[in-house]
């Protein structure tokens, strides 16, 4: 049995996914921007993760921008009945790669278009509306404007569902008021514990959460307490973490990024990992 089977399933939409999947924002060059060194790397971790089991990938074709969803395409495409592409709408990379607001309705279809065209799909399963309000963290406003674009698209048979990203426990409710939310993604590890009651909340309802820099993302996670918990358990750091995540909350999705075989290999086999209660209650020390 592969390992990430361990992991469990949850609900995304009208899929069941494994809870341990794939994040492929570090399949494009540095800083997400432009072509990686390696394509040929690139695709392995591709194939080899859906190899594995994963069933889950997340991306945008704002990663390179076009290239990690042209990589996905080259790498898996035709693809499995049971492959859930997750992606994401709503910024824009300038020629510096810096990351911009775009949330208009004639950017929000060319983003979805664009989408459809490089990862080869005439329908997105999940489309994230990836909050740029504040472009680091979620902050108030209303997203209905954007909302009703993505509702006209899904409309139109484009998308199948929607989902938010970057977004505050309120605007996920007033989106709730407007359509069915079927995923939350925003940044949270065992560091970084914001999101602790949305969390919750959405483990009520069903709805998947799914957290972004899993593992620390640009800055991977350094903690004490994690080798030494890694020690015991004869694990790695990142692998206690990840196994934190899945023991948090039944809801949380995974979607570690990796551009590497070996990490990936790494990541996946978290699932195999059980924190007993003192290495739960050792990291509750790191703060957040
Ligand atoms: N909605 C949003 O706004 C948003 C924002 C950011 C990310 N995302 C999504 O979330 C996914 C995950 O985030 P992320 O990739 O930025 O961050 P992450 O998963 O927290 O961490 C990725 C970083 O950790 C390193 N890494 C991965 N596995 C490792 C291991 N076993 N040992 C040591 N280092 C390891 C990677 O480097 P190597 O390549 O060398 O392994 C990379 O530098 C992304 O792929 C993307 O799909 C969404």
């Amino acid at each position: 049995m592969s390992s990430v089977t361990l992991s469990g399933v949850m609900t995304l939409g009208d899929r069941q996914v494994y809870r341990l999947g794939y994040g492929a924002m570090q399949l494009a060059g540095p800083g997400v921007f432009g072509p990686p060194k390696d394509p040929d790397a690139a695709i392995r971790v591709l194939q080899e993760a859906v190899a594995a089991g994963v069933n889950h990938i997340d991306t945008s074709d704002f990663y390179g921008p076009h290239i990690t969803n042209q990589l996905i395409r080259q790498a898996l495409h035709p693809y499995s009945d049971d492959l859930c592409i997750v992606t994401k709408v709503s910024a824009r990379r300038d020629e510096k790669g810096n990351w911009l607001p775009a949330m208009s309705p004639a950017e929000l279809t060319q983003a979805v278009e664009d989408n459809l065209r490089n990862l080869g799909l005439e329908r997105l399963e999940v489309v994230n509306l990836r909050s740029m309000l504040g472009t680091h963290g979620p902050v108030e406003g209303s997203l209905e404007e954007p909302l009703t674009t993505l509702l006209e698209l899904k409309a139109r048979g484009l998308i199948r569902h929607i989902g938010l990203s970057n977004a505050t426990a309120r605007q996920v409710a007033d989106a709730q008021q407007m359509t069915p939310i079927v995923c939350v993604q925003t940044q949270y590890n065992i560091a970084n514990r914001g999101d602790d009651a949305l969390i919750d909340a959405l483990a009520q309802q069903n709805i998947a959460y799914v957290p972004f820099f899993p593992l620390g993302g640009f800055t991977p996670l350094q903690a004490q307490e994690l080798n030494e918990v890694a020690a015991m358990l004869d694990a790695t750091p990142m692998q206690v973490a990840l196994a934190w995540l899945l023991q948090r909350s039944p809801n949380i999705l995974l979607i570690p990024g990796t551009s590497s075989v070996a990490h990936l290999r790494e990541n996946l086999a978290a699932a195999t990992l059980t924190l007993p209660a003192g290495a739960l209650a050792k990291l509750d020390s790191i703060s957040g």
